[in-house]
């Protein structure tokens, strides 16, 4: 028997549309779409009422068709107090620093018939955090994370709407559920499958999020001068974030915090008795692959053993590797797809006139502070996640101190998100 039947999606962004369409397509579960007030959900919230509450998923390669279709969802909740139940399963498709801000909207009735809870794009901990908060009302819930999202979802026109356009899916996912195997996992694996995502199963859902690139990429990606620079101040021209300088922020000394960080998080992912991640093997099979001539299978196999000046190097040579497509077709010009042009996006106005913090770095400094607070609480020594939340802080601060008297959110205070962190915590010392 599976929970999977009556499916509540709890998120307004592009991501549940695509789970929505997915889960009533390949599963035919009942599905429920419920998101917070907010100017971004009003514009979602007024589409799906004009299209009759109707998703549609697009997709840009046609290797993809699996992912596409359309619809009807079954019931809608503009704010999440106005859930009602019952839902057997609830999937938590928000950003990972608001699964306590979820559930504690939804009324303890509907909570405590929940008896399976994914987490789609979960961070170190993250389900640590969402066990403890059912505790008391949801005891027997079944927690499933898996390491990421499926793949590459955007709203079709660049504002959110019912219509998302699905740019790519992942190669690999990984998953762990608190049962260890259980219906409600299997079924979620082969709703993935059906898409043309290898799911690998763990032991447990913290070993699944372990296994998330961003987790080891994006804090020395985001959180050095020239980034938080172009995130904060955007005074010259655009900057990308995967290449190297003056274009973006990659150097000799960027690619040693990231190796130096992985090193970090892998003390404390020992210390908890699970097994680490081989970055590079992560970086090059999980990821993108690069040409054979870049970097061997040997040194992708050897990396965990190589010394610590030669993994920099090769880790270096895959962000250069990656400047352009190496697969990709050559134009007349032998020129191959910028595949590095991703821009680093400035602080914006949202739909209220507030200042924001785009999701990338946002969501990047919850779980960064997450694994400082997890280490220190280990009495694992950090001092490069150390270094670059000190960086980050200071920038925030600076950010928020050039905009004094204009409308901020929250995003630019300096926080310790104690209250997830004690309860992460917690529960990692009752499971260990
Ligand atoms: N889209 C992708 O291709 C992709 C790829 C990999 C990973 N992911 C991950 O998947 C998750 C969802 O992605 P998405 O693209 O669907 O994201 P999104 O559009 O940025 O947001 C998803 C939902 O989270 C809500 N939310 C954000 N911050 C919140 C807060 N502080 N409190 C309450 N609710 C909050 C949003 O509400 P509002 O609209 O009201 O802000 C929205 O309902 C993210 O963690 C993202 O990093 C996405």
């Amino acid at each position: 028997m599976s929970d999977l039947d009556r499916v509540l999606v709890a998120g307004t962004g592009p991501t549940s549309v695509q789970l929505a369409v997915m889960l009533k397509g390949v599963l035919g579960a009942v599905v429920g779409i419920a998101g917070r007030e907010s100017g971004r959900s009003g514009a979602f919230f007024s589409a799906l009422a004009a299209s009759g509450r109707v998703l549609r998923v697009d997709v840009q390669n046609e290797q993809h068709r699996a992912a596409a279709g359309t619809c009807e969802v079954d019931e809608v909740f503009r704010g999440y107090g106005s859930v009602a139940g019952p839902w057997s399963t609830l999937v938590l498709s928000v950003t990972a620093d608001a699964y306590t801000h979820v559930l504690d909207r939804l009324d303890r009735r509907v909570l405590g018939g929940v008896r399976c809870v994914v987490l789609v794009s979960p961070t170190f901990g993250s389900s640590s955090l969402v066990r403890n908060r059912l505790r008391a009302v949801a005891p027997d819930a079944e927690v499933i994370s898996l390491s990421s999202y499926l793949g590459g979802t955007r709203w079709h026109d660049g504002a959110p709407s019912h219509h998302v356009l699905t740019a790519a899916v992942k190669k690999r996912l990984y998953v762990g559920s608190s049962r260890g195997r259980s219906a409600n996992l299997d079924l979620l694996c082969e709703a993935h499958r059906r898409l043309g995502v290898d799911m690998v199963v763990m032991g447990s859902p913290v070993e699944a999020e372990t296994r998330n690139i961003s987790l080891y990429v994006h804090p020395a990606l985001f959180m050095n001068e020239i980034s938080l620079d172009a995130v904060f101040a955007a005074s010259g021209p655009v900057k990308y974030v995967y290449k190297l300088v003056p274009e973006g922020p990659i150097t000799p000394a960027l690619v040693n915090d990231i190796v130096s960080q992985w090193r970090e998080v892998g003390e404390v992912v020992a210390k908890l008795g699970l097994e680490g991640v081989n970055l590079l093997r992560f970086m090059v099979e999980d990821s993108y692959p690069v040409r054979e001539e870049s970097i061997s299978r040997d040194d992708v196999e050897r990396f965990e053993e190589l010394p610590p000046i030669h993994q920099d190097y090769l880790v270096y040579v895959r962000y250069a590797s990656l400047l352009v497509d190496p697969f990709s077709e050559p134009d007349a010009d032998g020129r191959y797809f910028d595949f590095s042009a991703v821009p680093l996006r400035p602080v914006f106005r949202d739909g209220e006139g507030r200042w924001d913090v785009p999701r990338m770095p946002k969501e990047d400094y919850y779980r960064t502070k997450v694994i400082q607070g997890v280490a220190r609480h280990l009495g694992v020594g950090c001092p490069t996640i150390d270094k670059l939340l000190a960086r980050y802080e200071r920038a925030l601060t600076g950010a928020a101190r050039a905009r004094a008297g204009q409308p901020l959110s929250e995003a630019f205070e300096v926080k310790d998100f104690r209250e997830d962190l004690d309860m992460i915590c917690e529960e990692i010392a009752v499971a260990r």
